[in-house]
Protein backbone atom coordinates (compact mmCIF):
# COMPACT_ATOMS: atom_id res chain seq x y z
CA UNK A 1 0.00 0.00 0.00
CA UNK A 2 2.68 2.46 0.90
CA UNK A 3 4.74 1.56 -1.69
CA UNK A 4 1.68 2.26 -4.22
CA UNK A 5 1.34 5.23 -2.56
CA UNK A 6 5.39 6.23 -3.66
CA UNK A 7 5.35 5.22 -7.16
CA UNK A 8 1.74 7.31 -7.45
CA UNK A 9 2.97 10.16 -5.87
CA UNK A 10 6.51 10.07 -7.87
CA UNK A 11 4.40 9.67 -10.85
CA UNK A 12 2.56 12.73 -10.05
CA UNK A 13 5.50 14.90 -9.31
CA UNK A 14 6.88 13.85 -13.01
CA UNK A 15 3.79 14.80 -14.71
CA UNK A 16 3.78 18.25 -12.54
CA UNK A 17 7.49 18.62 -13.45
CA UNK A 18 6.57 18.22 -17.18
CA UNK A 19 3.71 20.24 -17.11
CA UNK A 20 5.82 23.47 -16.09
CA UNK A 21 8.14 22.90 -18.89
CA UNK A 22 6.14 22.95 -21.65
CA UNK A 23 4.17 25.83 -19.73
CA UNK A 24 7.29 27.62 -20.17
CA UNK A 25 8.24 26.64 -23.79
CA UNK A 26 4.44 27.53 -24.44
CA UNK A 27 5.35 31.08 -22.87
CA UNK A 28 7.80 31.96 -24.85
CA UNK A 29 6.96 30.92 -28.33
CA UNK A 30 3.63 32.72 -27.51
CA UNK A 31 5.91 36.02 -26.74
CA UNK A 32 7.30 35.41 -30.65
CA UNK A 33 4.15 34.85 -32.39
CA UNK A 34 1.60 37.24 -30.61
CA UNK A 35 0.25 38.39 -33.28
CA UNK A 36 -1.16 35.00 -34.33
CA UNK A 37 -3.81 33.73 -33.52
CA UNK A 38 -4.28 29.82 -33.16
CA UNK A 39 -6.28 28.64 -36.77
CA UNK A 40 -9.54 26.75 -36.37
CA UNK A 41 -8.33 23.48 -38.03
CA UNK A 42 -9.97 22.45 -40.65
CA UNK A 43 -12.57 18.66 -40.59
CA UNK A 44 -14.10 17.42 -42.87
CA UNK A 45 -18.01 18.50 -44.10
CA UNK A 46 -19.14 14.86 -43.51
CA UNK A 47 -22.26 13.07 -45.44
CA UNK A 48 -25.24 15.11 -44.12
CA UNK A 49 -25.31 18.60 -45.42
CA UNK A 50 -28.82 18.91 -46.22
CA UNK A 51 -29.76 17.69 -49.79
CA UNK A 52 -33.02 19.37 -49.91
CA UNK A 53 -32.52 22.93 -47.67
CA UNK A 54 -35.11 24.18 -45.81
CA UNK A 55 -37.67 26.58 -46.88
CA UNK A 56 -36.93 28.59 -43.89
CA UNK A 57 -32.38 28.76 -43.51
CA UNK A 58 -32.55 32.04 -41.49
CA UNK A 59 -30.34 32.07 -37.99
CA UNK A 60 -33.18 30.63 -35.44
CA UNK A 61 -33.24 27.08 -35.61
CA UNK A 62 -35.49 26.35 -33.33
CA UNK A 63 -38.49 27.74 -35.47
CA UNK A 64 -39.16 26.78 -38.96
CA UNK A 65 -40.99 29.27 -40.79
CA UNK A 66 -43.92 30.87 -38.64
CA UNK A 67 -44.84 27.64 -36.68
CA UNK A 68 -45.65 27.98 -33.40
CA UNK A 69 -43.78 24.65 -31.73
CA UNK A 70 -40.22 25.28 -31.37
CA UNK A 71 -37.45 22.43 -31.98
CA UNK A 72 -36.63 20.03 -28.99
CA UNK A 73 -33.93 20.34 -27.34
CA UNK A 74 -31.87 22.35 -24.86
CA UNK A 75 -32.11 25.85 -26.36
CA UNK A 76 -28.71 27.44 -27.19
CA UNK A 77 -27.25 31.08 -28.26
CA UNK A 78 -24.43 30.68 -30.32
CA UNK A 79 -22.46 33.36 -31.05
CA UNK A 80 -18.66 33.95 -32.39
CA UNK A 81 -16.68 35.75 -35.00
CA UNK A 82 -15.04 34.99 -38.10
CA UNK A 83 -11.50 36.30 -38.07
CA UNK A 84 -8.02 36.18 -40.23
CA UNK A 85 -4.87 34.66 -38.68
CA UNK A 86 -4.23 38.32 -37.26
CA UNK A 87 -7.52 38.48 -35.30
CA UNK A 88 -9.01 41.52 -38.00
CA UNK A 89 -12.89 40.41 -38.03
CA UNK A 90 -14.24 39.41 -41.77
CA UNK A 91 -17.41 41.28 -43.02
CA UNK A 92 -19.35 39.67 -45.61
CA UNK A 93 -18.92 35.95 -44.57
CA UNK A 94 -21.52 33.46 -44.95
CA UNK A 95 -22.18 31.30 -42.23
CA UNK A 96 -23.89 28.11 -42.56
CA UNK A 97 -24.25 25.44 -39.78
CA UNK A 98 -26.24 21.75 -39.45
CA UNK A 99 -26.48 19.49 -36.85
CA UNK A 100 -29.13 16.19 -35.96
CA UNK A 101 -32.07 17.48 -33.97
CA UNK A 102 -32.60 16.14 -30.33
CA UNK A 103 -33.16 12.49 -31.72
CA UNK A 104 -30.09 12.46 -34.02
CA UNK A 105 -31.59 12.81 -36.92
CA UNK A 106 -30.23 15.11 -39.62
CA UNK A 107 -31.98 17.23 -42.45
CA UNK A 108 -30.87 14.67 -45.06
CA UNK A 109 -32.39 11.68 -46.89
CA UNK A 110 -29.32 9.20 -45.69
CA UNK A 111 -29.57 10.09 -41.95
CA UNK A 112 -30.41 7.55 -39.35
CA UNK A 113 -33.25 8.25 -37.12
CA UNK A 114 -35.38 9.92 -40.58
CA UNK A 115 -38.40 8.25 -38.96
CA UNK A 116 -37.57 10.39 -35.96
CA UNK A 117 -36.67 13.32 -37.06
CA UNK A 118 -38.61 16.50 -35.49
CA UNK A 119 -40.14 18.54 -37.80
CA UNK A 120 -40.14 21.44 -35.72
CA UNK A 121 -36.30 21.75 -36.15
CA UNK A 122 -34.70 23.55 -38.43
CA UNK A 123 -31.57 21.22 -38.63
CA UNK A 124 -29.59 24.12 -40.99
CA UNK A 125 -29.08 28.13 -41.13
CA UNK A 126 -27.09 30.79 -42.37
CA UNK A 127 -25.86 33.99 -41.22
CA UNK A 128 -23.90 36.62 -43.02
CA UNK A 129 -21.69 38.37 -40.88
CA UNK A 130 -21.60 42.36 -41.03
CA UNK A 131 -18.60 44.59 -39.97
CA UNK A 132 -17.86 43.02 -36.90
CA UNK A 133 -17.27 39.41 -38.06
CA UNK A 134 -19.71 38.07 -35.60
CA UNK A 135 -22.44 35.90 -36.00
CA UNK A 136 -25.42 34.65 -34.23
CA UNK A 137 -27.58 31.54 -33.98
CA UNK A 138 -30.60 30.21 -31.98
CA UNK A 139 -30.50 26.40 -31.77
CA UNK A 140 -30.14 23.43 -29.36
CA UNK A 141 -26.97 21.86 -27.86
CA UNK A 142 -25.82 18.85 -29.62
CA UNK A 143 -26.73 15.42 -28.60
CA UNK A 144 -24.90 12.22 -29.53
CA UNK A 145 -25.41 10.18 -32.32
CA UNK A 146 -24.31 6.75 -33.37
CA UNK A 147 -20.29 7.03 -33.65
CA UNK A 148 -20.16 10.53 -32.74
CA UNK A 149 -19.74 13.02 -29.87
CA UNK A 150 -21.99 15.97 -30.10
CA UNK A 151 -21.23 18.67 -32.76
CA UNK A 152 -22.47 21.44 -35.16
CA UNK A 153 -20.83 21.74 -38.40
CA UNK A 154 -20.13 24.71 -39.23
CA UNK A 155 -19.16 26.13 -43.28
CA UNK A 156 -17.83 29.51 -43.81
CA UNK A 157 -17.79 31.16 -47.12
CA UNK A 158 -15.87 34.18 -47.90
CA UNK A 159 -15.89 35.57 -51.48
CA UNK A 160 -12.58 34.41 -53.42
CA UNK A 161 -11.28 32.01 -50.79
CA UNK A 162 -11.91 28.22 -50.89
CA UNK A 163 -15.02 26.70 -48.60
CA UNK A 164 -13.75 26.19 -44.74
CA UNK A 165 -15.52 23.68 -43.08
CA UNK A 166 -15.30 22.45 -39.39
CA UNK A 167 -16.86 21.49 -36.59
CA UNK A 168 -17.49 22.28 -33.33
CA UNK A 169 -17.15 20.12 -29.62
CA UNK A 170 -19.31 20.51 -26.46
CA UNK A 171 -15.97 21.02 -23.64
CA UNK A 172 -15.95 17.99 -21.45
CA UNK A 173 -18.40 15.71 -22.99
CA UNK A 174 -17.21 12.61 -22.60
CA UNK A 175 -17.50 10.74 -26.38
CA UNK A 176 -15.10 13.42 -27.23
CA UNK A 177 -12.40 11.30 -25.97
CA UNK A 178 -13.96 8.22 -28.36
CA UNK A 179 -14.79 10.54 -31.52
CA UNK A 180 -12.26 9.35 -33.97
CA UNK A 181 -12.93 13.11 -35.96
CA UNK A 182 -12.34 15.44 -32.80
CA UNK A 183 -8.87 12.81 -32.30
CA UNK A 184 -7.63 13.26 -35.67
CA UNK A 185 -6.63 16.64 -34.53
CA UNK A 186 -3.24 16.08 -32.49
CA UNK A 187 -2.06 18.92 -31.24
CA UNK A 188 -4.21 20.41 -27.88
CA UNK A 189 -4.58 23.93 -28.36
CA UNK A 190 -6.01 23.55 -31.86
CA UNK A 191 -8.14 20.78 -30.42
CA UNK A 192 -9.15 23.62 -27.88
CA UNK A 193 -9.54 25.54 -30.60
CA UNK A 194 -12.56 23.44 -31.87
CA UNK A 195 -14.05 22.81 -28.40
CA UNK A 196 -16.54 25.56 -26.01
CA UNK A 197 -18.73 25.52 -23.28
CA UNK A 198 -22.01 25.21 -23.45
CA UNK A 199 -22.66 27.79 -20.52
CA UNK A 200 -25.81 28.06 -18.59
CA UNK A 201 -27.27 31.40 -19.24
CA UNK A 202 -27.74 33.19 -14.99
CA UNK A 203 -31.76 33.62 -14.70
CA UNK A 204 -32.89 32.12 -17.64
CA UNK A 205 -35.89 30.40 -16.56
CA UNK A 206 -36.07 27.61 -19.58
CA UNK A 207 -32.17 26.41 -18.67
CA UNK A 208 -30.87 28.13 -22.28
CA UNK A 209 -27.35 28.03 -22.42
CA UNK A 210 -24.85 30.65 -24.45
CA UNK A 211 -21.75 29.23 -26.52
CA UNK A 212 -19.26 31.20 -27.92
CA UNK A 213 -17.02 29.51 -31.21
CA UNK A 214 -15.15 31.77 -33.22
CA UNK A 215 -13.36 31.36 -36.44
CA UNK A 216 -9.70 32.32 -37.70
CA UNK A 217 -9.03 31.45 -41.29
CA UNK A 218 -5.70 31.45 -42.59
CA UNK A 219 -6.06 32.41 -45.74
FE1 LIG B 1 -22.24 15.20 -37.96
Amino acid sequence: MSAMRTVLKSGTRRGFLGGLAWTAAAFSVRGAFAEELVRTPRQTEGPFYPDHLPLDTDNDLLIVNDAITPGVGQVTHLTGRILDARGEPLRGALVEIWQCDNNGAYLHSGSGNANRRDGNFQGFGRFLTGSTGEYYFRTIKPVPYPGRSPHIHFAVKVPKQEKFTTQCYVKNDPGNARDFIYQSVRDPKQRDALTVDFAPIPKSTIGELAARFDVVLGG
